[in-house]
């Protein structure tokens, strides 16, 4: 008789931009417990947007407590859990004291635009040009880099603890990687790949920090004096180390991917010509382009899907900074609603956007514009608009960018897109998603299980500790159910729209200038 096989899980931390959350999926890819937490979202000055790092450990410890009740609750034992896997919020920066493990300055937002002006300086020196080719991006706001330049000249505690010799700097998966594992006690500094490619202090073919890019940025503060996490591969089973508090004290962490890698794994966009997008809080548009690098010259970066086995596979990234935050600017600041569905039902009640077109360039405008002096601007307001316009050129912009981010792609890879698969809360939204299709022309895949972010770390992790041995293994996970949103618009009608965004696009710079 056949022994039975024991059902085993893979834990999933997915710490991203306005929530934390715990997912436990099991070997079929079914989440079969979930537990998810808001924090806090600090703005201090137009363009500034900061996390308290404390609080962000926080609310991964407690969603991992609440995440395991569930499980338990529904007669699962923790002891079937084999590893965790660990996503995250990529860019974000934060500094701390390697001796004392305590933050040094909130941790600063990837949409964060304070840096500006430092950007600016930065471009204007030498060889700046050179630095996306061994980097895969170009110096803008986003990346880590000038966020933590901008800490070392602007913030005497920083440098106070950078001259000791006791600054360390990491993005959320080091951060969360560290404190996890007991900080200072045990020292584990690690970080992978898709996040270190989004810090320009790494080169994308050695997956190593490179020298070239520390000297360029080296010019008034020695960074090599600063402790950075050591990158290691994106599944691993001992470099990532173990959870040492709460339920699951002991439990091994085996695999991190940054959150918009994770979700081209979990949509399982192994090969290339596949591509995703994500609408999050940004929404963010990847195409796997197979192992060797793609450098873009149509404003896209170059960026890491995953490191499993020293054979990096890479894809082309399309940044989008507001997706899902528009949609909570107009309930939170414009008090249009409690709950962002209902932004979705005000949207259907007109027809169209009634000539109203809302660049919702909060933190500049990102992919393939890169224009960082953008700010949020209406165009084509009349007596005949009304909320339901603003609430649907809101979801039309996120549809925009990706029509332009599309295009560049194709540019950039000489290839047609055939389909798109889609996935994040805005992804919800039919109307928005039936927008999209018809902008872009082609098929849109929305799966039923949504949480592919979480899935993809819980992939990295369950690939380390032999949950799945291959991608073959992965065949039958997450398929059912699948919506398929087909283009309907009249190809003249949807070019139309698209010129008007264009058009808002070109006259939404330079406000404040
Ligand atoms: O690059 C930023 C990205 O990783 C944030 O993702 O899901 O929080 O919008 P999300």
């Amino acid at each position: 008789k056949m022994a039975t096989k024991d059902k085993v899980f893979v834990g999933s931390i997915d710490q991203g931009t306005t929530s934390s959350r715990f997912l436990i999926f099991d070997e079929q890819g079914v989440p079969v417990a979930i537990h998810q937490e808001e924090f806090s979202q600090i703005y201090p000055h137009p363009g500034w947007h900061e996390h308290d790092a404390e609080e962000i450990v926080r609310s991964v410890e407690s969603c991992i407590e609440g995440g395991l009740k569930a499980f338990e609750k529904d007669g699962h034992s923790k002891d079937s859990i084999k590893a965790i896997g660990i996503t995250n919020q990529r860019e974000t920066t934060v500094v701390w004291d390697i001796t004392t493990g305590k933050p040094i300055y909130n941790a600063i937002v990837w949409t964060d635009t304070r840096t500006s002006s430092l950007v600016r300086e930065l471009k204007d020196r030498p060889n700046s040009d050179g630095l996306q080719e061994i980097c895969g991006e170009a110096i803008s706001t986003y990346p880590s880099v000038s966020k933590l330049l901008w800490l070392l000249k602007s913030q005497d505690k920083v440098r106070e603890v950078y001259e000791a010799g006791n600054l360390a700097f990491g993005t959320i998966d080091a951060w969360l990687v560290w404190k996890l594992n007991g900080g200072p006690e045990t020292n584990v500094f690690v970080t992978e790949p898709t996040n270190a490619s989004r810090t320009m202090f790494m080169d994308i073919r050695t997956m190593k920090y490179s020298d070239k890019l520390l000297d360029f940025f080296s010019y008034e503060f020695d960074l090599r004096k600063i402790h950075m996490p050591q990158i290691v591969r994106s599944a691993d089973t001992k470099a990532y180390g173990q959870l040492r508090s709460g339920p699951l004290a002991g439990f091994p962490i085996t695999g991190c991917l940054g959150d918009q890698s994770a979700a081209l794994v979990g949509q399982k966009g192994f090969e290339a010509g596949i591509a995703k997008n994500t609408y999050g809080t940004g929404c963010f548009l990847l195409l796997n382009t197979g192992t060797t690098p793609v450098i873009s010259t149509h404003g896209l970066m170059t960026t890491v899907v995953y490191d499993f086995d020293g054979t990096p596979v890479y894809a082309l990234e399309g940044s989008i900074a507001v997706a899902g935050s528009g949609v909570k600017f107009l309930m939170n600041n414009l008090g249009f609603s409690s709950q962002s569905h209902k932004i979705t039902e005000l949207a259907e009640t007109v027809p169209d956007n009634g000539g109203l077109v809302f660049v919702t360039a909060f933190s500049g405008l990102f992919a393939p514009y890169w224009i960082d002096d953008a700010h949020g601007t209406m165009f084509g307001i009349t007596h005949h608009t009304e909320r339901g316009h603003i609430a649907r050129a809101t979801l039309e912009a996120v549809c925009f960018q990706t029509k332009a981010i599309l295009d560049a792609m194709e540019k950039d890879s000489g290839q047609k897109l055939s389909e798109l698969r889609v996935d994040g809360g805005m992804s919800n939204s039919d109307l928005c998603m039936q927008t999209q299709a018809d902008l872009v022309g082609i098929p849109l895949m929305r799966p039923k299980m949504r949480e592919t972010t979480a899935l993809g770390a819980a992939i990295a992790a369950g690939f380390a500790s032999g949950v799945w041995k291959n991608f073959d293994e992965l065949k039958e996970v997450n398929v059912t159910g699948q919506t398929v949103f087909e283009p309907k618009m009249d190809a003249a009608a949807s070019r139309k729209m698209f010129r008007r965004w264009e058009k808002a696009v070109m006259m939404c710079r330079g406000w404040l200038a």
